[in-house]
């Protein structure tokens, strides 16, 4: 049994919240991809929740970046989705609510290549063996230079060095790692592909949600 993740959400009403201060961090960095890319993009927002990060900078966003982000945002719980759904109809952006498992291949046939993936929320949730997985699998989701965001709190066991490990391995050079975001246990990385993107294998399982 997950956790509810709709009622999830609610702590990112709160401004002080530690989930608010790493969605700051987030956001900043979709902020700065989004700055360093030019015309059309593609983004991916894998386990997207109700989509705060990605169209909260859409919401800031000039007109003509708006314009130019199309995407994805895959997600499993419906009531998620009604709000992401919602919130852009409301932007007019041109984003699709995919409800569906993002822990299987056959998810995303259609919807990669992106040039950002958005991993949040993700590597707390899932096994240290689904997470190198997913950073090995992140490159079937990704265009050539593809930008990468993930997030990872401070839990007992801590995994971010092998996090950072495994991205390298899979083909990606970090941008950034910040940790103890605004004094909080959160950490967000950014890292880019940087060797040719895979094609996408169908039929896999990356990861399933333990909590
Ligand atoms: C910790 S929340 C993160 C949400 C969002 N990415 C964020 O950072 O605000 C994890 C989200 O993953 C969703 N989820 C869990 N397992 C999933 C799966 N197999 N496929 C798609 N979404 C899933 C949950 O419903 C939840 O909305």
């Amino acid at each position: 049994m997950v956790r509810d993740y709709v009622r999830w959400h609610a702590a990112y009403d709160d401004p002080g919240s530690d989930l608010s201060a790493r969605l700051r961090l987030v956001q900043g960095a979709i902020r700065d991809w989004l700055t360093s890319t030019t015309g059309p993009v593609r983004v991916l927002s894998v386990c997207a929740g109700q989509g705060h990060d990605i169209l909260g900078v859409l919401a800031e966003a000039e007109a003509a970046d708006r314009a130019r982000v199309s995407g994805a945002l895959v997600e499993i719980e419906a009531a998620n989705n009604d709000v992401s759904r919602h919130r852009i109809a409301d932007l007019g952006v041109d984003l699709d609510v995919v409800h569906a498992d993002a822990g299987l291949t056959d998810t995303y046939e259609g919807l990669v290549p992106a040039d950002l993936v958005l991993l949040s929320g993700i590597m707390g949730n899932i096994s240290a063996e689904d997470i190198e997985r997913l950073a090995h699998t992140s490159r079937q989701l990704c265009a050539p230079g593809a930008t990468v965001i993930w997030t990872r709190g401070v839990q007992d066991l801590d995994l971010v060095p092998d996090i950072r490990r495994w991205f390298t391995e899979a083909g990606f050079e970090e941008l950034s790692c910040v940790e103890w975001i605004e004094g909080t246990g959160m950490r967000v990385g950014v890292n880019r592909l940087v060797v040719a993107p895979e094609p996408l294998v169908p039929g896999q399982t990356i990861f399933t949600f333990y909590r």
